[in-house]
């Protein structure tokens, strides 16, 4: 057999009921919608699970699964996210967001910014340093940084990358927020103290109700998350959005992302930047 057939065969042990089942327990509890063609990644990524659990069948595995509270489920949830990002991915935006905190009407208050799918970290480290640039640190920026995948949480949280993550960045940002790594840590840069600083890491799953923030917003990135929610997962996350921002504060999303069907929450206020109605 080939490297593809044995591939294919192995495959198949993913019964289609299999996959409804995955399909159905990730989008009730997480939101996420997986098309039919997502069945190969979702085998590949959910067969490590059987080996690293020691289960022979996939049935096995999801019967140990079950739901929240299981022990297997957060596992289950960080195996079946894509956590793609970059810094200062989509760079439009960065420009955008620092023109907006520096003309806040209210600039004695500190501006508080949720970054809510977080992924590794790159995205709220790119908000921060942002923030410093334009504010300078005695402003108090807050940064609320959350994901539903504990794994991305842990890496985000140490705050360390390969070099070749920042080599794009300017070199004076570069100094000014990154310290490089030697020895053992050579080909790595550690966030400066100063930037980790402004932002707080929490897990928050936007598909559930209970978000544990008591203060408004003034700005949320939610850039490349909401392509993985259906319509009407879609629509409540941005109703909740809509009450989590203050008053003219901004929604920064994804570049695939529209959400000109929920104009009575949200106006277009440039290239995936939205602004609350209200
Ligand atoms: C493709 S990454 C985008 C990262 C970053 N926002 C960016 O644009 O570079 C999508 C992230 O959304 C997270 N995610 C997926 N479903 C979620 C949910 N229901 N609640 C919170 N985060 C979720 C994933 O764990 C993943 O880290």
């Amino acid at each position: 057999m080939t490297d593809d057939t044995t591939f294919a065969a192995a495959e198949s042990r993913l019964t289609p009921a299999d996959f409804e089942r995955v399909r159905a327990l990730i989008h009730q509890h997480a939101g996420i919608n997986l098309p039919p063609s997502k069945r190969t990644m979702v085998f590949s990524r959910l067969s490590r699970r059987l080996r690293d659990t020691g289960h022979d069948s996939f049935e096995a595995y999801l019967n140990g699964v079950g739901g929240p509270g299981s022990g297997e489920w957060q596992s289950f949830v960080n195996a079946l996210t894509t956590n793609l990002t970059s810094f200062f991915r989509e760079a439009y935006h960065f420009p955008v967001l620092e023109q907006f905190l520096k003309n806040r009407a209210d600039p004695g208050r500190p501006a508080s910014i949720w970054c809510a799918a977080a992924s590794t970290g790159e995205e709220p480290y790119s908000l921060a340093i942002t923030a410093l640039e334009a504010l300078g640190p005695r402003a108090g920026t807050r940064i609320f940084a959350s994901d539903i995948d504990t794994n991305v949480l842990a890496t985000a949280r140490r705050g360390v990358y390969p070099l070749a993550a920042v080599e794009s960045l300017d070199a004076g940002l570069r100094q000014r927020y990154f310290l490089r790594g030697v020895r053992d840590n050579a080909g790595f840069v550690r966030v400066r103290p100063e930037l980790a600083a402004l932002i707080t890491f929490s897990q928050v799953n936007l598909s559930s109700g209970d978000w544990p923030f008591r203060e408004p917003f003034d700005v949320i990135f939610c850039r490349n998350v909401m392509i993985y929610f259906d319509a009407q997962v879609k629509s409540a996350v941005l109703e909740r959005m809509h009450r989590a921002l203050r008053p003219g504060g901004l929604l920064f999303v994804g570049h695939s992302e529209n959400f000109t069907d929920r104009r009575d929450l949200f106006q277009l206020e440039g290239k995936t930047v939205y602004r609350r109605v209200g």
